[in-house]
């Protein structure tokens, strides 16, 4: 039986494909449990400590939600103005409190390598839940466990990532991942948004393949995933520039309506997909959102030893 033996989740490039579908598979044991179908004792006694200096919705919460399932605890902040950091102590020395008050720690942060320099300071375990434009390698694994559980696999899925694949994490995770299980992607954004050089440099090394266009309509008909991102405007330093580009791509019913394609979305969305495709069969992103429960179990369970 395969040992699963990442100790930390720092990048999704530390992830052999044996550990992803070990994840994968543990997450659909969660399933019901996620669902308050029956309980669970396996962290018990055991904490998560949630260092969050970004706003956050779903990774926060999915993983408090996770943890507290299966039962075990939660501490943390999310700001700044929420702990001593804002007297001017260090992240440094607020992770070493952290280390003495939980088994595990959760960290969000708006630069880049944070989680790594944490990791590296610390014997318990971390998590990065997202660090600036880096990574956010537990939203890939919800992704890729919706994909397979609303396909059957990723093997040859023909998926489009588009809106800000410059500042988007999740699709400089997503993109590796899906590339390493042979999904047919397409990158599509405007000029100013597209992918970073060094996200393909490592597709390339890994010999995957891809396709870049500014056009949605290049792809739509042959399309099963169209897998949509925010524009991100907290990464943005000229707010000129965010207003002109934030409306390039909006999806909306009449656009998908007769494709055979399903729509995902990390979330949050702002407009860029219109509430009128909330109520269709298209619609995935809700269930995606939820999928973070059971995946987050998983991930959980697997790196707080007792
Ligand atoms: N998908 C995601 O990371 O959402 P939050 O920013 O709300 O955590």
């Amino acid at each position: 039986m395969k040992i699963f033996d990442l100790k930390n989740v720092i990048s999704i490039k530390d992830f052999k494909k044996e550990d992803i579908k070990f994840i994968l598979d543990e997450s659909s044991k969660f399933e019901k449990i996620a669902k308050s179908q029956g309980t669970s004792n396996e962290l018990s006694g055991k904490i998560l400590g949630i260092m969050f200096f970004e706003a956050s919705t779903r990774t926060r919460l999915s993983f408090e939600t996770a943890m507290k399932r299966l039962g075990g605890d939660c501490i943390g902040f999310t700001g700044s103005d929420e702990s001593s950091v804002i007297k001017g102590e260090t992240i440094a020395d607020t992770s070493k409190m952290f280390e003495s008050y939980s088994d595990a720690i959760l960290i969000r942060h708006s630069l880049e390598g944070v989680a790594k320099f944490i990791s590296d300071l610390v014997n318990v375990p971390v998590v990065n839940a997202g660090d600036g434009a880096g990574q956010h390698p537990t939203q890939t694994l919800i992704d890729l466990y919706t994909i397979k559980k609303e396909f059957g696999k990723i093997k040859n899925i023909n998926i489009a990532l588009i809106g800000d694949l410059k500042y988007g994490r999740t699709v400089h995770s997503l993109s590796y991942a899906l590339g390493i299980f042979g999904a047919k992607m397409h990158f599509i954004s405007p000029n100013e948004l597209k992918i970073p050089d060094e996200i393909l440099h490592d597709l390339e090394k890994k010999k995957i393949s891809y396709h870049e266009t500014h056009d949605l309509k290049d792809v739509i008909d042959d399309l099963d995933i169209l897998y949509v991102t925010r524009i991100q405007k907290e990464r943005f330093s000229d707010v000129e520039e965010y207003e002109r580009i934030k409306g390039a791509y909006l999806i909306d019913k009449n656009l998908i309506e007769g494709k055979s394609l399903i729509v995902m979305h990390p979330l949050p969305r702002i407009d860029e997909i219109n509430h009128d495709v909330d109520n269709t069969k298209y619609n995935k992103y809700f269930k995606q959102a939820f999928n973070g429960v059971p995946v987050r179990m998983a991930i959980l369970k697997n790196i707080i030893k007792h």
